[in-house]
């Protein structure tokens, strides 16, 4: 099969590598969708598995698609029948950019037609109840050719299942493991977030520190479909649980001036099972202490545009470039929208990255330590 991993534009490389840790190489990357040659454990695994990806899916063809009825025969020509069953809940989402085929409504109910048309042939029977488990197809029109994919994780991977209030503006689970994966980040090293909300950027450096799969929590798509092998979904939390390396001892503190947002990350450190390996506390970024010669920062400070105004940020951004000063052997790698980042924080970055956040376009700082015994 053709398994296509989606995630945050910015972030490919991250979950190249992830897949790569899992035996997946040879996965080219394009506009945030990665595409590579697997099987029903390759879906399993991924799911499971993957950190900073948004959605597992199966390609299931590829097509010129200038007009409807191109589009039509296209996805008529798939064989529906051996995917969804006759008690199928069938949905269908899709986008369309640089192509002839815009109007999104009008293509949906071409190819939920087109699916209805080839299901009605093989079953002999033109109605549906669709009851039963949902399949969920979307295509994507890129300048006139079509993909058709089934979406095999049901609710994106960000949904882990331990945040369940949020805080102010939080960041995607999955984006927060891949900004963690992309920085000098290790579980040997102390890890701070001095703006942590709700803790997810502490919560999901602990499971990587830890080993642990961010998907162990949750139920995907497939789970409920009668043809998926449950015994390689076994497979696949066996495999992911025999990795775990709960024993380790980390070193990692969330922080945030906040005591209502301190209260909802302890909350969810609990729900995710690593309460006890992680500190959460209330702390002004203005009084910040970096306790150890070196470490690890990673964080997500209001971008000043919302709740927080511009001074407050740049504020915040100059007291974070204060405490670095003060510990030269610690690593900060900060996401914002605020292009005067480095000015406030008072140095010129190491390197930069466009990352989009929730589609905001914004830069990913990284500022490297200085190596070697600092104590
Ligand atoms: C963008 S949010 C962080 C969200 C977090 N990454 C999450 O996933 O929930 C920014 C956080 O900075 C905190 N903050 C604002 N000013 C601060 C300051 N002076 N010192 C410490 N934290 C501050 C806010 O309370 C807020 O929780």
């Amino acid at each position: 099969m053709d398994i296509t991993v989606t995630c945050a534009s910015g972030i490919e490389k991250t979950v190249k590598s992830e897949l790569a840790r899992l035996g997946y190489n040879d996965a080219p990357a394009i506009n945030g969708a990665i595409t590579f040659k697997g099987d029903a454990l390759a879906v399993a695994r991924c799911n499971v598995n993957l950190r900073s990806a948004d959605r597992v899916y199966i390609k299931l063809k590829e097509f010129p698609a200038l007009d409807f009825d191109s589009l039509f025969e296209g996805v008529l020509s798939i064989p529906w029948q051996d995917i969804i069953p006759k008690d199928g809940k069938i949905l269908v989402n899709g986008k369309s950019v640089r192509s002839k085929l815009f109007a999104l409504s009008a293509c949906q109910s071409i190819v939920k037609k087109a699916i209805i048309e080839k299901m009605s042939k093989s079953y002999g029977s033109s109605y549906f109840s669709e009851k039963g488990a949902a399949y969920e197809i979307e295509f994507a029109i890129y300048k006139d050719v079509c993909s058709i994919y089934l979406n095999t994780s049901g609710a994106g991977l960000h949904k882990r299942g331990y945040r369940d209030l949020v805080g102010i503006a939080p960041i995607k689970e999955t984006l927060a493991s891949g900004l963690l994966l992309m920085s000098d980040f290790y579980y040997k090293r102390p890890f701070r977030d001095p703006f942590c909300g709700s803790g997810t950027l502490v919560i999901e450096g602990a499971k990587i520190a830890l080993n642990i799969a961010p998907g162990l929590d949750r139920k995907f798509a497939f789970n409920e479909w009668k043809g998926f092998d449950k015994k390689l979904y076994d497979l696949a939390i066996e495999e992911a649980k025999d990795k775990e390396e709960r024993s380790r001892q980390i070193d990692f503190v969330g922080s945030d001036i906040d005591p209502k947002a301190i209260k909802l990350a302890k909350r969810h450190a609990e729900r995710a099972g690593i309460a006890d390996k992680v500190r959460f506390e209330v702390c002004d970024v203005g009084r910040l202490k970096l306790d150890a010669p070196q470490g690890t920062i990673v964080s997500n400070p209001p971008y000043g545009e919302r709740v927080y105004d511009k001074e407050q940020a740049e504020e915040c951004y100059k007291n974070l470039g204060k405490a670095l000063k003060q510990s030269p052997g610690w690593s900060a790698f900060v996401i914002t929208s605020a292009k005067n980042f480095p000015k406030h924080f008072g140095k010129k970055p190491d390197r930069e990255k466009k990352i989009f956040n929730s589609n905001k376009e914004c830069r990913y700082y990284y500022y490297y330590g200085q190596k070697g015994d600092l104590s």
